[in-house]
């Protein structure tokens, strides 16, 4: 597959795990305290397309190991906004914050992709 269909894997990914977390938090913030499960399944998906594509454009540029530091945060800030949900259910995290967090964590790792600082 080209590097654009990962790419566009890779975003797609990205909203569609922005769609189901937002409906994760909305849920753990409501009076049942539970979110429909769809929004799980929207979560993990989104998760799943996004490492799809990240490994299939690393596989189109050439990237090889070592991998570069952008690259390496960017995976710590995937697992991080992978876990954020549990860490909401199991109130590791208030749920009012995880909204604050997935948000600059998402940006961050956003911006490390279009500057690769390091
Ligand atoms: C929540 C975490 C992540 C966010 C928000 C994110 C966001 C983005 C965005 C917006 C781009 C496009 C940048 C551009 O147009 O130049 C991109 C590119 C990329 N991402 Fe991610 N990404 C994340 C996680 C990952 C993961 C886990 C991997 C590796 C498995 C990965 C690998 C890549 C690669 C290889 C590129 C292409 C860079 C290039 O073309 O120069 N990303 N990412």
């Amino acid at each position: 597959m080209p590097y654009e269909t990962y790419k566009l894997m890779h975003v797609v990914g990205l909203l569609l795990l922005f769609l189901g977390m937002g409906g994760q938090l909305l849920g753990a913030g409501s009076e049942r305290g539970q979110a429909p499960k769809a929004t799980a399944v929207l979560h993990a998906v989104g998760l799943l397309a996004m490492l799809v594509g990240g490994f299939g454009m690393m596989a189109r540029l050439g990237v090889q190991w070592p991998w570069p530091g952008w690259l390496i945060t960017k995976l710590g800030v995937w697992l991080t906004i992978g876990a954020l949900p549990v860490g909401v259910r199991r109130q590791l995290i208030p749920h009012h914050l995880a909204w604050l967090v997935a948000a600059v964590l998402g940006g961050f790792a956003a911006w490390l992709a279009i500057s690769k600082p390091f």
